[in-house]
């Protein structure tokens, strides 16, 4: 099965870019959700684990544009794997975010050494069922947890969430997400605005263009296919971000850019195999 870019296979749509919200907490987080929002997106991440569903809610309860717009993401943390857990979890969440339902709910990470992630996946699909939540997916999973979620259940998420920037393009898992319409979103998508920013192929890449580092990285995720999350607080940021997904790279500045990967290119060394966040 293959699927256009940010469409998955069920036919969920997600814009080219989000908005990461890691770090916004209350008014002045709320507050950025709500500029993120009026500057154009329609995409806002969160997690129970960031402890800003209650801004992130506020936010776009604020915001002046019909809800119906907004997809309004948040994740299940790994201490509420198990199934009433869980349950228990969504509706927090969904009551935190102060929303009818969420619209994507995402496993944040797998938790292998654990093993309660194939429980996870069937509370969120009981919790669509119920109408707590709209679209379900994974974070942080590798092909093997998603091999083993769908034979378990039947049901395949629409996106999986994952570190992705330059020093770690993750070409295997792009190319297995879009052949199985599993939409790739990247967490950390400027890794951080570290000094992959100052890499001369992207400034290369970004002067030929006219635009910034940033936005160069981020017309390549464009590119690629990949829904980038980037967290930008400012007014300014957020916009000059949202230009950049509509600027087209040519096929040799993608892979220049893809050539900066390295194997050990996590920014934290935070290996889904081995990784545990509860
Ligand atoms: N699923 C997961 O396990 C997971 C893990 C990590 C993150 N995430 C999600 O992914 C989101 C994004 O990742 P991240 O926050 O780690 O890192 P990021 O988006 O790669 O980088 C954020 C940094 O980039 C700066 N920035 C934004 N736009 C810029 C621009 N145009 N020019 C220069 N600097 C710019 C921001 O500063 P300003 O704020 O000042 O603009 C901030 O310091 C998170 O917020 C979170 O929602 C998910």
């Amino acid at each position: 099965m293959t699927a256009s870019p940010f469409i998955a296979h069920n036919g969920f749509a997600l814009p080219a870019q989000g908005l990461g919200t890691y770090g916004f907490r209350g008014e002045a987080g709320a507050l950025a959700v709500r500029s993120g929002i009026e500057t154009g997106y329609r995409l806002i991440d969160s997690a129970f684990n960031y402890e800003n569903e209650g801004a992130v809610g506020w936010g776009v309860s604020g915001a002046a544009v019909d809800r119906a717009e907004l997809i309004v993401t948040t994740k299940l943390a790994g201490r509420h794997h198990e199934r009433a857990k869980a349950l228990d979890a969504i509706e927090e969440s969904r009551f935190r975010l102060g929303v009818d339902a969420i619209d994507l709910l995402l496993i944040h990470w797998p938790n292998p050494g654990r093993d309660h992630y194939v429980e996870a996946w069937g509370a969120l699909i009981d919790a669509r069922e119920r109408g707590l939540v709209r679209q379900i997916g994974v974070s942080n999973f590798l092909p093997e947890h998603l091999e083993r979620i769908e034979d378990a259940t039947g049901v395949r998420p629409v996106v999986n969430q994952i570190e992705l920037h330059p020093r770690f393009p993750q070409t295997e898992a792009v190319e297995y997400h879009r052949k199985h319409g599993i939409v790739t979103e990247a967490w950390s998508p400027l890794g951080r605005a570290g000094d992959i920013l100052d890499d001369p192929v992207i400034v290369d890449v970004a002067q030929a263009h006219g635009i910034s580092a940033a936005q160069a990285v981020l017309a390549w995720h464009a590119s690629r296919g990949v829904v980038a999350i980037p967290k930008a607080a400012t007014p300014e940021h957020q916009a000059l971000n949202l230009i950049a997904s509509g600027v087209p790279l040519t096929p040799d500045e993608v892979a220049a850019i893809t050539a900066l990967g390295v194997p050990d290119g996590r920014l934290f060394g935070a290996d889904p195999r081995t990784h545990e966040e509860l």
